[in-house]
């Protein structure tokens, strides 16, 4: 797997107008208007610096349509500001004339935020890049610029205007983000140092069952180590009765037992099972072995036999890649499942990879991301690779590459 787009390092940037796509989509609380975790947003500043001489044009999205942290991108702007050495302005429009004048004002080494794009009624559509090129937001904004760089790798699994509208007009280019990003991800889905164990769970199931199903049946996993959900989902196609409460919750994941059926069918002995899990039994935390998980209301983590076992294969490999938390991490007591993976991942020499906005954020928290290989900034994005799909806006990127070449 190798993508051949271009690269910031083949153009000429200085004094170009440059419309630069990140995704510094941010968790906010909508009562106090803070955000939450600013990752996304100090990630930008390697292709901020390489722009340092360009005239730069933010677009970004925060939330979606309805949500309640859908909200302008002010606050963000702010934040890039405190990253970025240029000078760095927000106008609250996405497209409209002060937008567009705001880009024409653009002098050498200044970037301006644009507003939400999510905010245009034709960002929400996902299509072609021939046909999203046509949308008023492609038409506008389009003719302001030299170059078009993408930079939002967490945001490269959907195909929206300004993602794939853009390339399909402009001469365009990777950001470094989205290189160092995709970079990880050719390592893991080319030729893996072996043994290569993955540890996926998290309350997504739908997200990380394709992405068993792929890796297993390519070989990118030699093993594959379920917690969360994930290991509720799977356990019940073995047949095994789980506590009501998950029980319940699982009700409407019939597919996914299906799916993980299928899996079992092909690939059981590669797949690791938690032996035992911790439930909250009179207030406090109680572990129990699987056997018995009936007896109890609800699996909240994964217990510590099983910590202790996921640990050591951890260990033993050579690549480690992790999505999803192995419980409620966000509940004290329940919090040691996912912290044992993520310290025996900082530990190894192997190469690791963590994904996902819960897992990357608590790694943050337990100060374990230096000493990861690579903590991508997408969740979605990262499990569609792994998945063996194809991320339009990397496709999209690719296809511009093909254009610029011939001309
Ligand atoms: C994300 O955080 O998942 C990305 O920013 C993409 O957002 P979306 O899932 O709302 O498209
Ligand atoms: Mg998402």
């Amino acid at each position: 797997m190798e993508f051949q787009y271009l690269t910031l390092d083949e153009f000429d940037l200085r004094d170009k107008a440059v419309l630069l796509r990140l995704d510094i989509n941010a968790p906010l609380d909508p009562s106090n208007n803070q955000i939450l975790d600013d990752g996304r947003i100090v990630a930008a500043k390697p292709t901020l610096d390489a722009l340092s001489e360009a005239r730069v044009a933010v677009l970004s999205h925060q939330s979606r349509p309805g949500m309640g942290d859908f909200t302008s991108l002010q606050l963000h702007a702010g934040l890039l500001q405190k990253t970025c050495s240029q000078r760095v302005t927000f106008i609250d429009d996405v497209m409209g004339p002060a937008a567009r004048q705001a880009v024409r004002d653009l002098k050498k080494g200044e970037v301006v935020v644009l507003d939400n794009v999510r905010f245009c009624a034709e960002e929400i559509l996902e299509d072609t890049g021939e046909k999203l090129a046509k949308t008023n937001l492609v038409k506008r904004l389009a003719p302001l610029f030299d170059i078009y760089v993408n930079d939002a790798f967490a945001t490269a699994h959907r195909s929206q205007a300004s993602l794939v509208g853009f390339p399909y007009v402009l001469p365009s280019a990777a950001g470094k983000l989205m290189e160092g990003e995709l970079s990880a991800i050719e390592k893991l889905m080319s030729n893996p140092v072996r043994p290569s164990t993955y540890v996926l769970g998290g309350a997504k199931v739908e997200d990380k069952v394709p992405v068993i199903e792929n890796i297993l049946s390519t070989r990118k996993a030699d093993r594959v180590l379920v917690g969360g959900n994930v290991a509720k989902v799977f356990l019940k196609a073995t047949g095994t009765k789980l506590g009501q409460r998950d029980e319940e919750e699982l009700g409407t994941a019939t597919d996914e037992v299906l799916k993980a059926k299928r899996i079992l069918s092909k690939y059981k002995k590669r797949i690791v099972f938690p032996t035992d899990f911790g439930t909250l039994t009179d207030g406090k935390r109680v572990d129990i072995p699987v056997r018995k998980l009936a007896k109890v209301g609800r699996a909240l983590d994964i217990g510590s036999d099983t910590a202790e076992k996921f640990s050591e294969i951890v260990a033993d490999s050579k690549t480690v890649v992790a999505s999803g938390p192995m419980g409620v991490f966000e509940e004290e007591g329940f919090e040691s499942g996912t912290k044992a993976i993520l310290e025996s991942m900082a530990n190894t020499d192997a190469f690791t990879v963590i994904g996902g906005g819960h897992l990357a954020g608590y790694a943050g928290i337990l100060g374990v991301s230096e000493r990861l290989s690579h903590v991508s900034t997408a969740g979605g994005a990262m499990l569609s690779l792994l998945a063996g799909e194809e991320l339009p806006a990397i496709t999209a990127l690719v296809e511009a590459a093909k254009r610029y070449k011939r001309k």
